[in-house]
């Protein structure tokens, strides 16, 4: 963060609170020896691989190889931005961290806040009162039971023009603020104000701590427009939003897979089938944000759109922006005209599960049907048409074993040689031999076997944890030989502070990078508290090694020098050239790759 001041109320807010007891809220600990440990709330497990250090102030799992301070287990838990992490944090220790300016708007997001929660809660009661018959028997004659209208909090709304205004002025809410929140309006001549949502049933939208941002109100009848939507605030964007996330989001944690289904009624029926990691885009093209926003508690989503042309082209905007945020996607196409309420409707649940588990492919997989359903005859032109289309798509996936499955499918569905395939590809993949597609948790996850440290983050370990061993590394082959990024921005940013090792290291470790370093650095801080008494000879063995390789390289370079001349038969030269080896062979002080 670019703010100093928040640099300094960061570390206040980290000294008034303890790791242990934040991560403690919602994991149990034990301790055992210098760290507590306990069931990793990020993937499934059952024996304890989490570990927490009191002294470090960081948490990291030898499982999933997430780790990080206060801020990003925050973050990590309730899928929150930096930001909002800092926001809860500093609210618990009881630092202010509201600059002046934003003040204002602070207080404004709140009073919309209370004011929406008022009325979800009024709207609600009134589903459940009398006056609510005609708007339950409509929910249960569309399968929507009692729990479902709890769980979503479902409302209804009167066909009435004045009943929340009079609610809410009488509970005493700012004039302005109520119209602020978009839920009542202004008549044209300014002259009085009126409810927006009228005989309706109304979807309130949460926020992952159940806050009410925003409404949907879906017409009874065939009232026109079918959904109304809280216009678009400060507070609440569509864009930004998923539906259902507040109920789901611990169901998409635990399955690292999230649903994504176009409507509301869609997700609180899937959910009702048993389906519970599931959110909806509410009608909009996914948004970025929204790929963001699933990306922090998932790495794969499962889309599940309308069955209908307009259904199945956002599926495929959908996935592009779901890779290019990093998440895995996988595609289920309903029947053509059907949603997956009125699938679950019409074949019941047992069947809809069926359809789900035998229809699920991948987002190639789906291009590439479309692309063969959209063109009647294959023609070779079209073959070639197709399999150029799918060219990136396929080139850029990670691994040759799914490369290889891609092209067989092509082969098959267009009934050509493989051969041909691989011939067409061959001077793309020549160019770009390595997969791009990388997941960010993805990297630290594959690299770093369970519980067992690598040599670069030893090194880097004993080096920060003793200044002798740093002095002597830097000194004997430099500090460039860290081959991964991640240590490499590390060691360049630590010698690039001021201040004892001690003041560097704390704020190294407390700085807040993204997902990967944080993980990376809570390793390191795992491994410094580790006693490893054989760390200085594997150190020691390291250095020579990097010598070894730096004095081959040198004496490679002197005798080609050696033999250039020799060619030349320029005997003279070769005599000074080998009274300065002396000289030459002295190696450079800077280490590099090895
Ligand atoms: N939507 C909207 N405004 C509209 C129409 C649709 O906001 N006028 C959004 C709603 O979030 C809706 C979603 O787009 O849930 C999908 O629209 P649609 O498929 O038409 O509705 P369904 O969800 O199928 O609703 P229902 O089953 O009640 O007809
Ligand atoms: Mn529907």
């Amino acid at each position: 963060m670019a703010y100093l001041e928040d640099d300094q109320k960061i570390r206040q807010i980290q000294s008034q609170l303890d790791i242990v007891e934040l991560i403690s809220e919602s994991v149990q600990l034990s301790r055992k020896g210098n760290n507590y440990w306990g069931l990793c709330p990020f993937h499934g497990e059952k024996t304890a691989s989490f570990s927490v250090s009191r002294d470090k102030q960081m948490f990291y799992c030898f499982g999933c190889h997430i780790g990080g301070n206060i801020f990003t287990f925050l973050m990590k838990r309730d899928g929150l931005e930096f930001r909002e992490a800092l926001e809860i944090l500093a609210a618990k220790a009881g630092v202010d961290i509201s600059r002046p300016r934003d003040r204002g708007r602070i207080d404004q997001q709140k009073a919309i806040i209370s004011i929406n929660n008022a009325a979800a809660q009024f709207y609600h009661q009134k589903l459940l009162s009398a006056q609510g018959d005609d708007a339950r028997s409509y929910l249960s004659k569309r399968g929507i039971t009692q729990q479902t209208i709890e769980t979503y909090r479902l409302g209804y709304a009167e066909d009435n023009w004045q009943e929340l205004t009079n609610y809410l002025l009488g509970r005493g809410f700012n004039a302005e603020a109520i119209k602020s929140s978009g839920l009542v309006k202004r008549s044209d001549n300014q002259s009085r104000f009126y409810d927006l949502f009228r005989h309706r049933i109304i979807f309130p939208i949460m926020l992952y701590n159940q806050d009410v941002i925003g409404f949907g109100g879906r017409s009874l009848g065939d009232a026109m427009p079918k959904y109304l939507n809280t216009p678009e605030t400060e507070l609440f964007s569509k864009r930004k939003n998923l539906y259902g996330l507040a109920q789901a989001r611990e169901a998409i944690r635990q399955n690292n897979n999230a649903f994504l289904v176009e409507g509301y009624m869609d997700c609180i029926k899937l959910q009702q089938t048993g389906i519970m990691n599931v959110v909806a885009s509410l009608g909009t093209a996914l948004t970025e944000e929204q790929a963001r926003l699933l990306h922090r508690y998932t790495e794969k989503v499962t889309i599940l759109y309308d069955g209908d042309e307009a259904g199945q082209n956002a599926t495929l905007r959908a996935a592009i922006v779901l890779r290019e945020a990093q998440v895995k996607v996988e595609i289920i196409s309903l029947p053509p005209g059907q949603d997956p309420d009125d699938l679950i409707e019409s074949s019941g649940k047992k069947e809809f599960w069926h359809y789900i588990e035998n229809n699920v492919c991948s987002d190639i997989e789906f291009k590439l049907n479309r692309l063969i359903l959209a063109t009647p005859v294959l023609e070779l032109d079209d073959k070639i048409r197709i399999i150029n289309a799918l060219k990136e798509d396929i080139d850029n996936l990670g691994s040759i074993v799914e490369r290889d499955t891609y092209i067989k499918m092509l082969a098959r569905k267009l009934k050509v040689e493989e051969n041909l395939i691989y011939q067409e590809y061959r001077q793309v993949h020549r160019h770009k031999f390595s997969g791009r597609y990388r997941n960010n948790n993805g990297i630290n996850r594959d690299n770093i076997k369970y519980g067992k440290y690598g040599l670069q983050e030893k090194i880097l370990a004993a080096m920060l944890k003793s200044p002798d061993l740093y002095d002597k590394i830097k000194s004997r082959i430099g500090i460039k030989f860290f081959a991964d990024d991640v240590y490499q921005n590390f060691i360049r940013e630590y010698e690039r502070m001021d201040g004892t090792p001690e003041e560097k290291l704390h704020r190294m470790m407390t700085a807040h990078p993204n997902d990967s370093d944080a993980s990376a650095y809570a390793r390191i801080a795992m491994l410094m508290g580790e006693e490893n008494e054989d760390l200085y000879i594997e150190v020691e063995e390291f250095i020579m090694r990097v010598e070894k390789k730096k004095a081959e390289r040198e004496w490679q370079r002197i005798y080609e020098q050696v033999e250039t001349l020799a060619d030349q038969g320029n005997f003279q030269s070769i005599i000074r050239f080998v009274i300065n080896i002396d000289k030459t062979a002295h190696f450079a002080r800077e280490g590099d790759a090895l």
